[in-house]
């Protein structure tokens, strides 16, 4: 059974790992430098799409011209030294070790209105069937105020039950070759057919709040026709002592071949975890 969990204080690294490697939500409210955090990556938003309505400029600008904008935006925050700093202090202030701490990097994502742009979300998926890092946690937060029409989504019923995927055929260049980081989204592996009907939860937080769960987590994106555009932030992290002792969530029904330690960078010096594969790390759970 998942629980959400709404912590106004601080979870140490094993207290947050022992949470969220149970299937658990874990909601930092309020957090401090998120505001700072949102500040900065709402600058290069705006500056991209040129308005002053982020949310509404899909309606303003000719298509062409608006996916620009927001591919360019999305690179603006993935290069930015100054929104990382204010995420990685926002990460510390919920209680992460930075010096234990390896990331992936800034994803800005953004899901317009409307059916047409319903690739630029993701299907349900577990990050795990990529990653194969079952120490994987997984941090989201909205750079607007969402709604349940415009969010993220979870099946907390498929965390300890097997579903048919595609992650045993799944690999990066499948990725880099499907185009769909040109249409904003990302791809990962997917539900095998016939989908089955998921029993979904919703999420909804304010802005300045950041959502924390396993990336074993069966989640997708809600399709977005509330009128207003999605913009939300993630980033993936993995503690380095979580990987070292194996800790991390159970495998349910992951087939991917290799682990992807390389995606991940320290927060602070920016050496890679797959140097760190040669001293005998575990892998994840089975
Ligand atoms: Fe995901």
């Amino acid at each position: 059974m998942t629980a959400i969990h709404v912590c106004r204080g601080t979870l140490d690294d094993e207290e947050r790992g022992d949470l969220v490697f149970a299937g658990d939500l874990v909601i930092f409210p309020g957090v401090t430098a998120l505001d700072a955090f949102r500040d900065r990556v709402d600058e290069l938003v705006r500056a991209e799409l040129g308005t002053t309505d982020p949310e509404s400029a899909q309606f303003a600008l000719a298509p062409t011209e608006y996916l620009d904008a927001v591919r360019e935006a999305r690179q603006r925050v993935r290069d930015d030294t100054a929104a990382h700093r204010l995420l990685l202090t926002a990460l510390e202030n919920t209680g992460l070790a930075a010096c234990d701490t390896y990331w992936d990097w800034v994803h800005l994502r953004v899901l317009p209105h409307g059916k047409e742009h319903a690739g630029a979300g993701t299907n349900w998926h577990r990050d795990t069937w990529a990653s194969n890092l079952y120490a994987q946690t997984n941090w989201w937060t909205p750079i607007y105020p969402i709604t349940a029409g415009r969010t993220i989504t979870f099946s907390p019923a498929q965390w300890s039950e097997a579903v048919a995927n595609t992650s045993s055929e799944w690999g990066p260049r499948a990725y880099r070759g499907s185009g769909a980081e040109n249409a904003g989204g990302a791809v990962t592996p997917q539900l095998a057919p016939p989908q089955p009907t998921v029993p979904e939860l919703q999420v909804v937080i304010n802005p300045g709040d950041l959502l924390c769960f396993s990336g074993a987590h069966l989640h997708g994106t809600v399709p977005n026709e509330s009128g207003r555009t999605r913009f939300s932030v993630e980033v993936r992290t993995l503690c380095r002592t979580d990987v070292e002792q194996g800790r991390g969530a159970p495998n349910v029904d992951g087939h991917a071949s290799r682990s992807r330690h390389q995606w991940f960078h320290h927060v602070v010096d920016g050496t890679s975890l797959r140097s760190r594969t040669a001293f005998g790390f575990r892998a994840g759970p089975l």
